[in-house]
């Protein structure tokens, strides 16, 4: 007897061996489907290669594919754990023909699989195909030797196979196993066919047609096969069993429930085991593509599975959270087979024990206030729909389960009055938006986002998806169509795009629709949910409901990637250089740079820049992959991550860690863990290298660093280089020696300065070659020296006022220095010997005036002024004579 995992990988061979390629499962969240939930069938990743909008390097393919089936069209979730064959997560095997073989080759194909390689009873099969369908009837008469009473022509659309509403579609034909008649039930088509007896196992489609819209149907370019097997199914036969949850999978997994909970699966707590067994499955597998719990979209489907199997675990008699421990079982039957379960099982694993924390919580809460609301009620009463709203708006008890939870009393919940209580909040809510001045303006925002639910963000693990148009907004209201050439604010179901937050700024990147093209020039969240594509329609039309692709600009994301993570590497390493007093006041993350900005009460010094840039840069070389985890605010900072200053958390946030501490406490430890919600690079290698430009003050207390990575800290160090060439060859010197020939030149340079100086000096004071005494003279028995002087600093006629009197020996000193604007400026100086006769202050006053100038001041013995008019130094010299001369 095989096991699941073998079964998968015979199917699979064996398609292999008939010239098919193996393609992986396709991820649960559809990349390229607008309007599907999850992946539920084989042919959702081949949809455009059936219509031919894509090529593939092969015409026949197979996979097992990953599928769930909860919330959307096809919703399994309440059935669940109380029949032997529904489940929330399944594998579909299936072959596929994209235009190369069709029906007969399809059911050779099937028929010797499943009679030669499974060894099934032929006499046990019978299949069923489209009452018009001659064709397939007669191959399987032909191919199989099947009677024409174990080929069952059946007219409705359970023998036609549509995707949706749109896609592609063809008639079907469905093989059936007949399990004997100790089980109740009859062939398809006959009134007992919903008995247990005749289960499908195979579904052959005739791939022909493509609905295009709701009444119109074309051909496909070629006629082509998808098929679809239920593993667990195809399992439960080849196992001899009649329930899937008796395949080896489900009982190891129900095994480890029990083993869990020491409660075995019997009787009526059978199907509890069942519920976490399958729940398990789904909830594992949506997190490891990148669906986390929330209260919208998939993320809430996400959440009621796993709440669901939670209750269940409760009612088990778990009294700690429970899940979790089973996904090593999940991991074990399945990791193979999947390894994105292996390499996500730590964030499964934190995801399902946080959410069963907090499920706890609200669990207990909620059935005490409902054990309190109820005490006054009977078997067949009605619990008021205000209260059951009540518990469902602030305590975030769910109404199923207070559905749930009363169901044993036999009580029932008035769910009118529970519509009417939700319909009255939101008119509230409403009321209270537009009333608040200038938040009318973002009225249009909060309409469509009650109108729409928020937009779900895929551009963690995408940067291109379908999405349908919900709203087009010009001048601040909705329209219903954008033409070409209009400025316009789209809002679509779902978005790769990130809208501005955290410091990093929204994506830009394009729209495109089969008659149009939008470029996108900015992405911001609004009305509390919202992702707003800004752009421009540069290309044909656009109307609401529309079915678009949106593709980021996937170079500029990189960059804002890398930019995004770099900071959190630079904030740590600030952090250890500097100290912890460090806190993020605001950070720009920007495809070309970022900025930083943090408290720090003074400059740093260009040392601990650099010690800073090569310790974020160590973690970078590190090329440690970087982690993201939900977790409670509260966990998140007993864990260490640093909040992010302005940013509003909910109960629940994203954390994200990378690399590996080296230094210090951090050492062993994750290097950087911060609270937040932006894009990150996979790995910190992606980085390329971080380069640090420098520092400056915004404020007080408040630095500023910023920085460049990857392509721009090559170009900005290559750009360096260049100067450093370009100066060593204007230096002829090689590039290493350019710093020590700078220096050279620079003392060079000052000792220049320094003689230069000197020489003007001595050729003021009329020395140095050719110089004479010429300006001294005896004036009425005094010496006197008086010179015009110009190319002298102003500050430094004392000093040579005071060189004067030296050689003088007794006189008075009279220097006016003329600057090169005309100006002048008077130093009159006195030896000791004459103050008594003569005051330095009265002569430069007199010389000031002489220069058109006022005033003048200063000691006895040396006294300084100046005056507007160089011109009249001469005449300025001689009033000081004249005033000596007496
Ligand atoms: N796409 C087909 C199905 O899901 C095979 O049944």
């Amino acid at each position: 007897m095989s096991g699941v995992n073998e079964i998968r990988s015979t199917f699979l061979d064996y398609f292999k061996k008939n010239g098919h390629e193996i393609v992986p499962s396709s991820p649960l969240v559809p990349r390229n489907d607008p309007t599907l939930m999850f992946t539920n069938a084989g042919m959702v990743q081949f949809k455009n290669v059936f219509t031919g909008l894509e090529q593939r390097p092969y015409k026949t393919a197979t996979t097992a594919q990953k599928c769930v089936r909860a919330g959307g069209k096809h919703n399994d979730l309440d059935n669940v754990g109380y029949t032997a064959r529904h489940h929330t997560f399944f594998e579909m095997l299936g072959n596929f023909s994209f235009g190369d073989y069709f029906k007969d080759r399809a059911i050779e194909l099937a028929w010797n699989l499943i009679t030669k390689e499974f060894g099934i009873d032929a006499s046990r099969l019978l299949v069923t195909v489209y009452h018009t369908d001659d064709e397939a009837f007669n191959l399987w008469k032909k191919i199989a030797g099947l009677p024409d009473q174990r080929i069952i022509r059946i007219p409705t659309s359970d023998n036609f196979w549509a995707m949706g509403d749109t896609g592609p579609c063809g008639p079907c034909s469905e093989i059936f196993y007949d399990h004997g008649d100790h089980i109740w039930g009859g062939p398809p088509g006959s009134p007992e066919e919903d008995g247990d007896r005749f289960i499908e196992i195979w579904n052959l489609v005739f791939m022909q047609y493509e609905q295009v819209t709701k009444e119109e149907r074309i051909d496909l370019p070629r006629p082509s096969i998808d098929t679809g097997m239920g593993l667990e199914r195809i399992a439960a036969l080849l196992q001899g069993q009649h329930d899937n949850y008796d395949i080896d999978l489900f009982k190891a997994l129900i095994a480890a429930s029990e083993e869990a909970t020491g409660i075995k699966a019997e009787g009526d707590r059978r199907a509890s085991h069942r519920v976490i067994a399958d729940h398990l499955r789904s909830s594992a597998f949506l997190i490891a593509d990148g669906v986390l719990p929330s209260n919208e979209g998939r993320g809430y489907v996400l959440r009621r599975i796993m709440r669901r199997a939670m209750r269940h675990a409760e009612l088990l008699g778990a009294k700690e959270p429970l899940i979790y421990k089973l996904l090593p079982s999940l991991v074990n039957q399945m990791g193979r087979a999947y390894p994105e379960l292996v390499r996500a099982e730590a964030l499964i694993s934190e995801t399902l024990k946080l959410e069963e924390t907090r499920f706890r919580k609200t669990l207990e809460r909620g059935l005490s206030l409902l054990s309190d609301a109820t005490s006054s009620l009977h078997k067949g009463d009605m619990l008021d729909g205000e209260t059951a709203f009540k518990l469902y708006d602030t305590y975030g008890f769910p109404l199923d389960l207070t559905q749930d939870a009363l169901r044993a009393r036999e009580i029932s919940v008035d769910l009118a009055g529970f519509t009417d209580a939700m319909e009255r909040q939101k008119a509230e809510a409403r009321a209270h938006w537009t009333g608040s001045g200038d938040k009318a303006t973002e009225t249009v925002w909060f309409e469509l986002k009650e109108k729409h639910g928020a937009t779900e963000f895929l551009g963690y693990d995408t940067e291109s998806a379908e999405g349908v148009v919900q709203a087009l907004v010009r001048d601040g209201a909705s329209v219903p169509e954008a033409k070409s050439g209009d400025e316009v604010q789209v809002v679509v179901n779902q978005t790769p795009f990130y809208g501005e937050s955290g410091g990093q700024m929204g994506d830009t990147g394009t729209i495109v629709a089969e008659g149009g093209k939008i470029v996108v020039s900015d992405t911001q969240k609004k009305g509390e949910g919202l992702f707003v594509h800004i752009g421009k329609v540069v290309e044909g039309a656009f109307k609401i409901g529309e079915p678009v692709t949106l593709i980021v600009d996937h170079a500029r994301r990189s960059r804002l990637r890398s930019n995004h993570s770099a900071t959190h590497l630079l904030h740590e390493a600030l952090r250890e250089v500097l100290g912890t007093h460090v806190a993020q006041k605001g950070s720009l993350v920007a495809p070309e740079r970022l900025r930083f900005d943090v408290s720090h009460p003074k400059p740093m010094t260009a040392e601990e820049l650099k010690t800073v840039e090569d310790m974020a840069n160590e973690i970078v070389l590190q090329n440690a992959p970087v982690t993201t985890r939900l977790m409670s605010v509260d966990d998140a900072i007993a864990e260490g991550a640093m909040a992010l200053f302005g940013e509003k958390y909910g109960d629940e946030v994203r954390v994200v860690s990378m690399g590996q501490g080296v230094h210090g406490p951090k050492a062993g430890k994750a290097y950087s863990i911060e609270l937040c919600g932006g894009t990150h690079v996979n790995a910190t290698g992606d980085i390329g290298l971080i380069r640090v430009l420098g520092e400056s003050a915004v404020g007080a207390g408040v630095r500023r660093i910023e920085a460049v990575t990857g392509e721009a800290a090559r170009d900005y160090l290559s750009e360096q280089d260049e100067r450093v060439k370009a100066i060593a060859a204007m230096l002829k010197v090689q590039p290493g020696e350019v710093t020590q020939r700078v220096e050279a030149l620079v003392e060079e340079r000052r000792k220049l300065e320094r003689e230069l100086s000197d020489a003007k000096r001595k050729l003021a004071m009329g020395g140095g070659a050719g110089g004479s005494a010429d300006s001294v003279r005896e004036i009425a028995g005094v010496k006197f020296m008086g010179r015009a002087i110009t190319g002298v600093d102003p500050k430094d006629l004392k000093g040579l006022a005071d060189e004067g009197k030296s050689s003088l020996g007794s006189g008075v000193v009279a220097l006016i220095g003329v600057a090169e604007d005309g100006k002048a400026s008077a130093v009159v100086a006195v030896t000791d010997d004459l103050t008594a006769r003569f005051s330095a202050v009265d002569l430069v006053r007199i010389a000031s005036s002489a220069l058109g100038g006022k005033g003048g001041g200063g000691r006895p013995d040396m006294a300084q002024a100046g005056g507007p008019d160089g011109s009249k130094a001469s005449e300025a010299l001689e009033a000081v004579a004249a005033a000596i001369s007496g």
